[in-house]
């Protein structure tokens, strides 16, 4: 099996119990970043009459989704379509049950089944690191959105710094996280992987050199989480 598609059947395995494990690891902590994210998002939009084309990318279970239709709700913001995409069946299967008025696709994000230009707003939380082919995403993501469409990009980012809060990170996420992970899963593998593919991954500094070179301008960025989590909002040239 190739190495992409071992990580999505690895979300396939996880699907059952990524949500429970999601907001235990988080400590909720994610819920009010996703409401954050939106919100700077959806302000980037100042015609409040417009109604907008918002896809989701490895949407997982749909908790951006739910966030996306909240907040255009709090804010008087008109939602067209939504649109959940992700290539892991069981995610797709337990997003549809729990969000009936929305649609979801089963497909990668290096290949979006969208038109040119179709989307006024793209998101993607905790899902780019997972795409192994990250630049061929970024220029599906360009193709997709209209100008000036906003791309809202929440995920773990490597700390360049080298601390106490980087100690005590690494020590939660290598140590804590596999073991309650695994525990809630029975997937300890997968609760492994986190850890490591942040390692992996690259800087806030990147992200941003990357996005850049996509066609991308960053118009709003914050870290939370000791550093390791990261908000880019960017809008399309
Ligand atoms: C950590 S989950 C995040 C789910 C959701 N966005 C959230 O915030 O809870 C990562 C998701 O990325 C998806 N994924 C893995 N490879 C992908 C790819 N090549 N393209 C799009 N999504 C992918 C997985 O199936 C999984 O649902």
């Amino acid at each position: 099996m190739q190495e992409q598609e071992k990580i999505i059947k690895m979300f396939d395995d996880i699907a059952p119990t990524y949500d429970k494990a999601n907001r235990i690891l988080s400590f909720g902590i994610d819920i009010k970043w996703r409401k954050k994210g939106c919100q700077k998002a959806l302000a980037c939009f100042e015609d409040k009459n417009l109604e907008l084309q918002i896809a989701d990318i490895a949407c997982g279970t749909g908790d951006l989704i739910l966030t996306w239709q909240d907040k255009a709700r709090q804010l008087g913001q008109k939602i067209q379509t939504i649109i959940g995409v992700d290539p892991s069946e069981k995610m797709l299967e337990l997003a549809q049950k729990k969000i009936e008025n929305a649609k979801f696709i089963k497909a990668s994000a290096t290949k979006l089944p969208f038109d040119d230009r179709q989307m006024d707003i793209l998101s993607i939380s905790y899902g780019i690191r997972n795409v192994l082919e990250r630049k061929r995403a970024w220029q599906e993501f360009a193709r997709v959105l209209r100008k000036d469409g906003i791309l809202l990009v929440l995920e773990f980012t490597k700390p360049s710094d080298k601390g106490i809060l980087r100690s005590l990170s690494n020590f939660y996420l290598h140590t804590i996280l596999p073991k309650i992970g695994g525990f809630i899963s029975k997937n300890k593998a997968a609760y492994e992987y986190l850890p490591s593919s942040i390692e992996a991954f690259i800087t806030k500094d990147d992200f941003i050199k990357e996005l850049d070179e996509a066609g991308f301008d960053i118009v709003f960025y914050d870290s939370f989480s000791f550093g390791i989590s990261s908000m880019f909002v960017a809008k399309k040239r």
